[in-house]
């Protein structure tokens, strides 16, 4: 397939799970469930404005876009935090699909006449950007009380036994962190530019931590003992009135996009923030990894001395090596993808649940910007950690093992669990 044709591909299926995502009456795609995430339609026409100023207007915010100025300003993400976009004068949701559809026809003209100046990185940054988004909805869809919208989720392969609690070990020495355009041509700024660094023999989790192992830390009094919890974490932790994971129960039950159901031991614990995994990992006489030893453990290929596409080689992601797309909507046990594990013998990197590291968000030496300068530039040094791996919620298409994601450590409502480390 040319680049062309995949850009295609992944713009059509990008566009066709917004719109399934999107597929529902006006009052539900106005509703604002959480002072943390968007209604739905600021994601909706959000996607597109952001489609027609990188690839319509090549970023230059002075030429005119398809919307009128001051309708296209009420999509601005830096100008309106998430909790007050509901109360903006939103295009209504007919408008805002229509929209959308109008600048997708223009970039589909621009996709098969590509000009000199047109590079087809940008085209694969806006998949990116709204596939992102597309994340974003299904947590305010999670976060929805009512009925559910979306079903319980598509099967997944059985776990396996034994595989929880395991470790396995990553020897010290240097490895290759980060990607080049060479490599990744689709590779987002920040995870670029390769570069070698030493890392010191370190011992990481086979699978992410499970329901099970995060239940025993709750019930041996983990939420009520300062001695686990970070200065911050604890504050947090008391000021928020945190007692077990969002979704939780007291009952050990939990509620996931609607759906009531008992707490299955088996699969990686989510909607845990950055303080509750690492008082969890001090209970455990743990660590949290760093994202450069999840990201050794992840592609490093020891015996070849070079970085794997993926943990377990060069193939695309299919259903039988990580859970991704989205389609599952939730995490698979552990032990559900052996033939996906990394030249270290490590599980699960990919897909299930986001994995909090203890590292903080900073650009990799000789970051350079890309059209979209304030992707991630303006959150170096802010007050983010650092997630890995993509959740079962992410797009294959648009992850690599080097992608980073980051948000603040007190949020929850992503898909996010971790697994443990351990200095060897
Ligand atoms: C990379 C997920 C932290 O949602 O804030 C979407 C992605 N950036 N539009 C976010 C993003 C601009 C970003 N994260
Ligand atoms: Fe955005």
């Amino acid at each position: 397939m040319s680049t062309t044709e995949q850009l295609a591909r992944d713009l059509a299926a990008a566009r066709a799970r917004t719109l399934l995502l999107t597929d529902h009456d006006e009052p539900e795609l106005l509703r604002q469930h959480t002072p943390l995430l968007s209604p739905l339609v600021w994601d909706l026409a959000h996607i597109g404005q952001q489609e027609d100023l990188w690839l319509l207007r090549r970023g230059d915010a002075r030429r005119p876009g398809l919307l009128p100025a001051d309708v296209e300003a009420l999509y601005d993400a830096f100008t309106h935090p998430r909790a007050v976009r509901a109360r903006l004068p939103l295009l209504p949701p007919v408008e805002a699909r229509s929209f959308c559809g109008e600048v997708r026809g223009r970039v589909l003209d621009r996709l098969e006449r590509l000009g000199a100046d047109d590079d087809p990185f940008d085209f694969a940054m806006v998949v990116s950007h709204e596939q992102q988004h597309d994340e974003t909805m299904l947590q305010a869809l999670n976060l929805r009380a009512g009925p559910p919208l979306l079903g319980a989720g598509a099967p997944l392969p059985p776990g396996r036994p034994g595989v929880a609690g395991t470790s396995v070990l990553v020897p010290g020495g240097e490895f290759v962190l980060g990607v080049d355009a060479t490599d990744e041509p689709f590779s987002l700024d920040n995870e670029r530019p390769a570069h070698v660094v030493d890392v010191p023999a370190f011992r990481i989790g086979r699978v992410p931590v499970t329901n099970a192992e995060y239940a025993a830390f709750v019930a041996d009094g983990g939420y009520g003992d300062r001695r686990w919890w970070s200065e911050r974490g604890w504050a947090h932790r008391v000021e928020a009135g945190l007692e077990r994971p969002q979704f939780w129960s007291p009952e050990g039950t939990r509620t996931r996009f609607g759906v009531l159901e008992e707490i299955p031991p088996d699969e990686p614990v989510q909607h845990v923030t950055f303080f509750e995994a690492e008082a969890h990992a001090a209970w455990a006489g743990a660590r949290l990894p760093t994202e450069t030893e999840w990201e050794k453990a992840a592609v490093w290929d020891p015996a070849a001395g070079r970085r794997r596409r993926w943990p377990w080689g060069s193939s695309d992601p299919t259903p039988a090596l990580a859970n991704l797309d989205g389609t599952a909507l939730r995490p698979a046990p552990v032990g559900a993808y052996p033939a996906g594990a990394s030249a270290y013998g490590a599980e699960q990197l990919v897909g299930d649940v986001w994995e909090w590291t203890s590292s903080d968000f900073t650009a990799w030496p000789g970051f350079t910007p890309m059209l979209y300068a304030d992707y991630s530039a303006p959150f170096f040094g802010g007050d983010y950690k650092v997630l890995r791996g993509g959740a079962w919620s992410v797009a294959s298409s648009i992850l690599r093992p080097s992608f980073r994601n980051w948000d603040h450590p007190i949020r929850r409502q992503v898909f996010s669990g971790f697994r443990l480390a351990w200095d060897a």
